[in-house]
């Protein structure tokens, strides 16, 4: 078996995923050229920008790049010459749910990794390594290496690897830096094994070769669907507990801890809230359930449909507890909502729970003042239209302000809405809050948050999300 030695790299997809996951290959592997190419100019301009004003927010993301950029990771908007330079290939597009067509509402569309593919086989005249670094459906990777073999030139070969990425927003460069795992998936072939180690190679610079788990393509595939279907799983079970605790007085984090503290469940990823959001959770979870009713298992499909009904239910028990503490009526009420991304330290909003919670209460025609440490102003406004699509937004901006610190958005208020869990919510000057608010001044945690004995104290009435106590 002869390994491929990788020294250069192309990522198709500068988003999220293959701008952290690249830079930090370049970072640690300084011997490889890695060029992160996208057709979105803006996006490979700001990644570019002199100053370091990256398209993405993420912690340490900066100094990655400051570190690895024009030294050996570049950004460019030329497609064709990175896939026509490098040895190996991340397709790290977009894979969005689909919104028309067979499987809408639950498949992936595929379109943009489509022609991704095509791409590659259009332009590479040299063997090439295509490592699916994008959320795919099971068995992707051979309707890929269908279209690459179909479409390529002669003497030029293409193996394809399944490599799915597991970072989290916010903790992106550490979970890069120190993965729980690596996981590589490739055909059982001896070119497969090989593609594979070169893979492995790269990774070796600095990921713990234990850490580093090969597996059948299909395995791979399907074990990323899997672990963000688990890992939502926890929080809906948890969030479905929070109900029954604020139903019969008791508290979901001492629930949360004591079953945690048993080993076999641990204590991560319990944290009861407002409902999950971000980019993949609910879109990998209807896919599986997508993927199990295309394999003709409708229990397996009702099962993972269960977790986003769940969460679409925490919502909305959220905005609803809002309205009925508020005396049955927020009309015309101010309601200050904090945070607006789907979770603390990233600018992303995909998802986000906020989006829906606004909606909730322009429904209910209350106004609302928007305050988040991160999200561009432009990105706010743009998920209040998609929200309410029937809407202008000059209706929405006669509801819904968007102001530039904590303090500013709750004043007036007669409620305060902690939808994201910023760790300078917690922080705020809640006196001087509660001097600027209607009385009675309310305070709804959605994230566990703040101390809620302390803002009893200063005059609040507090309802936490998962808690029992009356007010
Ligand atoms: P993203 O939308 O931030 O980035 C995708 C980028 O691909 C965009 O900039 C887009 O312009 C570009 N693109 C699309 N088609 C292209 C083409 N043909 N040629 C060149 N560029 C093209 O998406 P993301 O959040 O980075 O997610 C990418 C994939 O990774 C998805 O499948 C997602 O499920 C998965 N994933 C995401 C995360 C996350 O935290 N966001 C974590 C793990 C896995
Ligand atoms: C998640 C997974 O954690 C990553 O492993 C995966 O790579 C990624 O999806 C993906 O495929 O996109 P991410 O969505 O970035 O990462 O962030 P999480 O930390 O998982 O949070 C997701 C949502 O769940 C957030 O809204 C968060 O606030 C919420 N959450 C998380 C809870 O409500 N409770 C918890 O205990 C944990």
């Amino acid at each position: 078996m002869s390994t491929v030695k990788v020294t250069k790299i192309c990522c198709i997809g500068a988003g999220y995923v293959g701008g952290p996951t690249c830079a930090v290959i370049a970072l640690r592997c300084p011997h490889v050229q890695v060029t992160i190419v996208d057709l979105n100019k803006a996006r490979i301009d700001a990644w570019n920008s002199p100053d370091f004003k990256l398209p993405i927010y993420e912690p340490g993301l900066e100094d990655v790049v400051r570190k690895a950029r024009d030294r050996n990771l570049f950004f460019s908007t030329d497609v064709d010459k990175g896939i026509q330079d490098a040895d190996l290939i991340f397709v790290s597009v977009n894979t969005p749910t689909k919104k028309s067509g067979v499987g809408a509402g639950f498949a992936a569309d595929l379109n943009y990794v489509e022609l991704a593919t095509r791409r590659i086989a259009a332009v590479a005249t040299s063997n090439k390594i295509v490592v699916e670094k994008s959320t795919v459906p099971c068995r992707t990777a051979e309707s890929m290496r269908t279209i690459l073999e179909a479409n390529s030139k002669p003497n030029c070969r293409f193996d394809i690897l399944s490599n799915p990425e597991f970072l989290a927003e916010g903790t992106a460069i550490s979970d890069l830096f120190k993965p729980d795992r690596v996981l590589i998936g490739s055909l059982q072939t001896l070119e497969g094994k090989a593609a594979c180690s070169a893979l492995a190679e790269v990774y070796a610079n600095w990921v713990p070769a234990d850490r580093i788990l090969t597996v059948g393509l299909w395995s791979s595939e399907l074990s990323k669907l899997a672990a963000n279907a688990m890992l939502a799983q926890r929080i809906s079970s948890i969030n479905a507990l929070s109900a029954i605790c604020e139903a019969t007085g008791a508290n979901i984090d001492e629930v949360a801890h004591a079953v945690g503290f048993d080993s076999r469940v641990g204590p991560k990823f319990l944290r009861a809230s407002v409902g999950f959001g971000g980019s993949c959770f609910q879109k990998d979870i209807l896919n599986l359930v997508y993927l199990s009713e295309s394999l003709h298992l409708p229990e397996v499909a009702e099962y993972w449909k269960q977790v986003v009904v769940m969460n679409e239910y925490q919502k909305r028990r959220f905005s609803k507890t809002v309205v009925d503490t508020l005396f049955n009526t927020i009309t015309g009420k101010r309601i200050a909502v904090l945070g607006f991304a789907f979770k603390a330290d990233t600018g992303d909003t995909r998802e986000s729970p906020a989006i829906t919670l606004i909606r909730d209460f322009q429904s209910e025609k209350a106004l609302i003042n928007v305050y988040d440490p991160q999200v561009e102003h432009e990105q706010i406004w743009a998920d209040l239209t998609e929200a309410s699509p029937s809407t202008p937004l000059a209706s929405i901006q006669k509801q819904v302000s968007i102001c530039s610190s904590a303090l500013e958005a709750c004043k007036n208020a007669e409620a305060v809405v902690i939808a994201t869990e910023w760790k300078e919510f917690r922080d705020i000057d809640w006196e001087q809050v509660y001097k600027g608010m209607n009385k009675p001044a309310f305070v709804f945690d959605g994230r566990l948050l703040v101390d809620a004995d302390k803002l009893r104290k200063i005059g609040f009435k507090v309802n936490t999300i998962g808690r029992g106590e009356r007010m």
